[in-house]
């Protein structure tokens, strides 16, 4: 248990004003010599049975057993005028500090300094005598409320940062610091708080936080891009240069169109039959099909997406269905608890299908699936045309 056994005895010369019913304090000296203070004159305003004003003053005797910490670092004089100068610390310094008497009941206020009261916009005689629980409103967590209960129970340092409330009803972060005060017999005597105003501090913290997040997400994108392109133009045909630059750039391309979306929507996910579209109709028209649930979807799945979405319209305009003026294409996707299946079914073709399908476009397509997707592929050719599943697990139980 953290203990300090020392006193407020030099603190209490800067008391502040009044409490509530109190109207004035004033300190009795019964010694001459500069320090030594025997008690306060409390003098409270009142009315007798004959509603005459009266003044009652009341001596208030300082806790004998209580001696302040001693300092960190002095000489001798700075030890000397050790109490009057904790006293003008004390009322001077920026820190916002409240002491409580830990023995009355409800553990009331009973100093407050300056730095306090321009924190939390309050006059002396509003926070005298009060629980700081009146700086808590409605947003303040029950949680750091709980823990403060909980530290003050145990006698021990609490540190929390909890959200208080302004006279003016504004809010502002408080790091706050507790600890007890306890006699030289080890009676717990007075509390002792800081409080720093951190919301500034939280700002620029959740600033940086969400900095390093979005520098992260463009890193995590960047490489997902740079990776689709390297497979781009590892496993594209490369035995005819011209055609090898002609599709690696139409590839390219696909995926900028994907990029180009994204960044008119701010990067937000957005509805994988949108990239569907904008990938299969320049290249299928009117006889391309969609249908499937409003499924949002990340850029980090829909380019690669998109890219195998751009190889099979090549492929069936090129050697499949749509190489016969009858030939559909109908793409379709559905999700539930185990993943998102996009189906891509051509029809219309009469007899075997005519050309050989470009070996490369299926390798690409296969290793996106498997590799950035970590999907699974199946192909089915008939007469009518080329069937193609896709089934993406870990996109399980997307938002639509
Ligand atoms: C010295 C001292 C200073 C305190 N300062 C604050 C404060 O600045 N803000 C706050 O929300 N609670 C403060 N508290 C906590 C409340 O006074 C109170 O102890 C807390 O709400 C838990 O008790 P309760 O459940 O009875 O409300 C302080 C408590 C002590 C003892």
């Amino acid at each position: 248990m953290e203990r300090a056994g020392g006193g407020l005895f030099g603190i209490a010369l800067v008391a502040v004003g009044s409490g509530p019913g109190v109207d004035d304090m004033s300190f009795a000296r019964l010694s001459s010599t500069k320090t030594l203070i025997m008690g306060i004159i409390l003098r409270t305003r009142a009315f007798d049975q004959g509603s005459n004003e009266v003044i009652v003053s009341r001596l208030i005797h300082p806790t004998e057993n209580l001696h302040g910490d001693r300092p960190a670092a002095a000489t001798e004089q700075g030890l000397a005028d050790a109490k009057e100068l904790a006293a003008a610390a004390f009322q001077r310094t920026r820190m916002p500090i409240v002491l409580t008497d830990a023995r009355a009941p409800d553990n009331p206020i009973v100093l407050a300094n300056q730095a306090f009261l321009k924190l939390t916009g309050y006059a002396a005689q509003e926070v005298v005598g009060r629980n700081c629980r009146f700086l808590q409103g409605p947003d303040t967590s029950p949680h750091a409320i709980a823990e403060i209960r909980a530290g003050l129970g145990q006698e021990r340092i609490t540190n929390v940062e909890i959200l208080n409330y302004r006279k003016d009803g504004s809010t502002f972060w408080n790091r706050l610091h507790i600890s007890p005060i306890h006699d030289e017999d080890g009676k717990l005597i007075y509390f002792f708080a800081s409080q720093i105003d951190v919301t500034e501090l939280r700002k620029v913290q959740a600033l940086e936080a969400s900095e390093r997040r979005l520098l992260m997400e463009v890193e995590h994108r960047s490489k997902n891009v740079l990776a689709i392109v390297e497979s781009i133009v590892r496993v594209s045909d490369a035995r005819d240069p011209r055609a090898y630059a002609a599709v690696v750039r139409k590839r390219v391309q696909a995926l900028s169109s994907v990029h180009s979306l994204f960044s008119e929507r701010g990067w937000e996910d957005i509805p994988l039959g949108d990239v569907a579209r904008l990938l299969v109709t320049p290249l299928c028209g009117a006889r391309a099909s969609f249908h499937g649930p409003p499924i949002r979807l990340s850029p980090v799945t829909l380019q690669p997406l998109g890219l195998i979405f751009h190889e099979l319209a090549s492929n069936a305009a090129a050697h499949g269905a749509l190489t016969v003026p009858s030939g559909t294409v109908a793409v379709t996707w559905e999700a539930d608890a185990a993943g998102l299946t996009i189906f891509w079914q051509e029809s219309g073709l009469v007899g075997p299908a005519g050309g050989t399908q470009d070996g490369f476009g299926t390798v690409m397509i296969d290793a996106t699936v498997e590799r950035q997707l970590s999907g699974r592929i199946q192909r089915n050719r008939n007469n009518a045309g080329l069937t193609v599943t896709i089934a993406l697990p870990e996109l399980a139980r997307l938002p639509a």
